[in-house]
């Protein structure tokens, strides 16, 4: 096991590199998209301080990342290097006892499972869910009084999207607190296309929804992540309108494919059945392997 060198750290290159691994190995099986991980990184301004991260090279090639966050592990490593998983594994120690990896990930599965790692599904999972680009039906209507638009990218505009932020996705205990500064730290995000990121305002033109795509334009694939509707919102079809337009946008720049992830168990349905309901078919899921 040589040749192979450890990059440790929290900065902007550590985000990149693991894009970089995303964007290379992307396929339906993969459980990572760049985009999501471009969303994770940006949404608190980079990783929780207890995060700890590396990546590893081969001839100056990503060939593996790990990501360490509340005694969990998340990784992805190229298939040509399973060889590297010891390593990985001692390097995490004790954040290692609990793994997430997508059921389509065989060859992880069974060399983590050579490890000593066993599936608990058991309890909340996600779901991937897809559809394609090239048959988006037309835009669904929008309720009297709502407008539409995209983000248009200026620092008080990200004022205006982190308020929409806030309001779809804190609950009375956990309350959200993007803040302008941290949604311009997304727009800095070297993958963050404004056009793929929609709006939608209320009457009184406080906002209302929101949903944000990115596309790998590699694969042609686009994630979309977040979707978000204030409570006093819902049910009128403004996730439905501003996902679909993040969609048509995704694919007017070249995308033919949409991936997106929700809960799969019946405990927490509505983000499930608003991706149904925009086309979007369950074809994968999260797996939580406990190391024995
Ligand atoms: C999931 C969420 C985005 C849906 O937003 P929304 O604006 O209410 O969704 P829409 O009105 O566009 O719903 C479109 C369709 O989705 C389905 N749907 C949406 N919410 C549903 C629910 N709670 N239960 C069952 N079906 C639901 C319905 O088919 C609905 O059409 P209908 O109202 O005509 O029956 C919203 O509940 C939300 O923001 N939740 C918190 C944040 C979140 O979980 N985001 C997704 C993960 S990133």
């Amino acid at each position: 096991m040589t040749g192979y060198k450890r990059v440790d750290g929290t900065g902007p290159d550590q985000a990149a590199a693991m894009q970089e691994l995303a964007a290379r190995l992307w396929s339906w099986s993969s459980r990572w998209h760049p985009g999501e991980l471009a969303w994770f990184w940006a949404e608190h301004g980079g990783p929780e301080p207890s995060g700890r991260l590396a990546h590893w090279t081969r001839d100056g090639r990503v060939v593996a990342w790990a990501w360490t966050r509340n005694e969990r592990l998340d990784l992805q490593v190229d298939p040509d290097h399973l060889d590297l998983i010891p390593r990985l594994l001692d390097w995490a120690a004790d954040d290692s006892r609990a793994v997430t990896l997508l059921d389509a990930e065989t060859a992880l599965l069974e060399a983590l499972g050579a490890h000593g790692y066993e599936r608990h599904d058991e309890g909340p999972f996600f779901a991937h869910l897809r559809r394609s680009l090239g048959d988006l039906p037309g835009s669904p209507p929008l309720p009297d009084g709502y407008t539409l638009r995209a983000v248009d990218g200026s620092p008080a505009d990200a004022e205006v999207r982190a308020e929409a932020h806030r309001n779809a996705f804190s609950v009375r205990r956990r309350p959200v607190t993007m803040t302008g500064d941290d949604y311009r730290a997304v727009m800095r995000a070297p993958s963050y296309r404004p056009a793929l990121d929609q709006l939608v305002l209320a009457p009184d033109g406080s906002p209302a929804a929101a949903a944000l795509a990115w596309l790998d334009e590699r694969s042609g694939v686009a994630v979309l992540e977040p979707v978000g509707t204030a409570p006093g919102h819902r049910r009128r079809g403004l996730a439905a309108a501003a996902a679909h337009a993040a969609l048509r946008a995704a694919r007017d720049l070249g995308g033919r494919g949409a991936r997106v992830c929700a809960r799969g168990d019946d405990d927490a349905p509505a983000a499930r059945a608003a991706y149904e309901a925009l086309g979007f078919r369950v074809y994968a899921r999260n797996v939580r392997l406990v190391r024995r």
